[in-house]
């Protein structure tokens, strides 16, 4: 017999979490005004609202953390993280910052002006909001595969390239000041970008003299799927397919809460000087000094020591085998998810749960609330409100499709957890004709209105 799959670690500290009732849990939500950002973790039972900071360090990083140097200049944390970046993923310069946002905001007030358009593969929504903010545009190219859930193509993340060309010839040149590309393509469910596609679109971008940028937070996830997925690639080990994947990046931000496995941080990387020393000033105007730039150095150390550990094919297999535990339990059941199973997640097709209800409901945060109130499981609403509004007509931008997400912590949870959320999803599906109505939002931001809605039951 062969032997079953298991995890490939040992548990060394336990945190507890608590069970509650559905009549807690209506309350809850309730003085929430139903969003499941304003839930205390201590009101949640498994937390799936995402995969960013939330996974466990290993004790090697641990360890790493009592070496950390804080020295304000020159610390030796920063020449740590400095030589991870250079073995791993190749590029000569970098800046930390605090998270991937902030390698967006700086990265950004360097290259993106009024009024440019920035091609990518469905931008993340803080990526589109950076873009956004600038009084810019995020185009969507990504194949239309994507967009039908039940379509198995193996990378639902890649560019489509007549898009991406059409684009970069029908507008002058100086407005668009890069492609960016997002391994894997966290919107469009987890899902990755083949080697073949980041060749074709950094040869498609240099045609036209553009360089690329990769969004990267997920980087490893994406090569571990190309070693699986991609013909040639099976006998490369993660760090060969990770070098070649940046070998086709001019540039790179990074959240270094996902795939470096690190409750906070982030960097920009790049292989042009001039283009660093540009953003060296903004680092340091809104993040910090060249080498510590939004981290301490205990930090800077754990993200190093991440970055190997997280491009390590037995971290890989036993994250994505969970995910892909939790994806087959509710293929099993019949609920519709974005296929194949993501890399973080498993995105649940919102609009074919609950075809009943309006879009202007917001469907994909009533499942969400709607699960919560079953289990105590938060997911989060990757639909409508996530959407947000048009910049210029203020209407509601529905998009195409409606998820709700159910991120997986890194090294977090069991998949005893895992039957729980998948039977707690079960049970919405099977009152699923009741749900006839969702909520109406009763205050929202002007941007990002996600994080702080506050919502009213219809
Ligand atoms: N890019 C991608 C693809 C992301 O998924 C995120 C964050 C960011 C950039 C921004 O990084 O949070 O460190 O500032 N995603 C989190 C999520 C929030 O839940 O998917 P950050």
């Amino acid at each position: 017999m062969n032997l079953p799959f298991a995890e490939s670690f040992k548990i060394k500290v336990v945190e507890p979490i608590k069970r509650s009732s559905r009549t807690e849990r209506l309350e809850w939500i309730k003085k929430a005004n139903y969003n499941l950002f304003n839930l205390k973790s201590e009101q949640v039972f498994i937390d799936l609202l995402t995969d960013s900071g939330t996974g466990a360090m290993s004790h090697f990083q641990w360890s790493e953390m009592m070496l950390g140097d804080e020295s304000y200049a020159g610390a030796t944390s920063y020449y740590k993280m400095k030589n991870a970046i250079k073995n791993i993923l190749g590029y000569d310069y970098f800046l930390p910052t605090h998270q991937g946002r902030a390698a967006e905001n700086v990265l950004f007030s360097v290259m993106v002006k009024e009024g440019n358009i920035v091609p990518g593969n469905s931008h993340f929504d803080t990526t589109k909001g950076h873009i956004e903010f600038r009084k810019a545009k995020a185009l969507d190219c990504t194949i239309d595969e994507a967009f039908d859930t039940s379509s198995e193509h193996p990378f639902k993340g890649n560019i489509d390239l007549a898009k991406l060309e059409a684009v970069l010839k029908n507008n002058p040149h100086e407005k668009v000041p890069f492609v960016i590309v997002t391994v894997t393509c966290n919107s469009s469910g987890g899902q990755p970008v083949s080697i073949k596609n980041m060749r074709e679109v950094n040869a498609l971008a240099k045609k036209y003299n553009k360089p690329v940028v990769y969004d990267a937070a997920r980087f490893a996830e994406n090569a571990y799927f190309i070693k699986i997925r991609e013909k040639g690639y099976q006998d490369k080990s993660i760090k060969e397919i990770v070098k070649e994947m940046f070998h086709y990046a001019d540039a790179m931000t990074m959240s270094s809460k996902k795939d470096a496995i690190v409750n906070m941080g982030g960097f920009i990387a790049m292989n042009d000087e001039a283009l660093f020393k540009q953003a060296t000033v903004f680092n340091i105007m809104f993040e910090g000094y060249i080498t510590y730039g939004g981290m301490s150095g205990r930090d800077m150390n754990a993200l190093a020591q991440g970055l190997d550990e997280g491009t390590e094919f037995s971290t890989l297999e036993t994250r994505i085998e969970q995910v892909a535990y939790l994806g087959k339990r509710l293929t099993d059941f019949g609920i519709p998810i974005q296929m194949p199973y993501g890399g973080h997640a498993i995105f649940v097709d919102a609009k074919r749960f609950l075809p009943n209800l309006p879009k202007e409901h917001y469907v994909a945060q009533t499942l969400a609330i709607e699960l919560f109130i079953e289990s105590g499981v938060r997911g989060v609403e990757i639909g409508t409100l996530l959407a947000d509004r048009d910049p210029d007509t203020r209407e509601n931008r529905y998009p195409e499709l409606e998820f709700l997400r159910l991120a997986i912590p890194r090294r977090v949870y069991t998949n005893n957890h895992m039957d729980v959320v998948a039977v707690a999803l079960k049970n919405v599906w099977d009152r699923r004709e009741k749900i006839t109505s969702g909520y109406k939002i009763l205050y929202e931001a002007s941007i990002m209105r996600h994080f702080t809605v506050e919502l009213e039951k219809i």
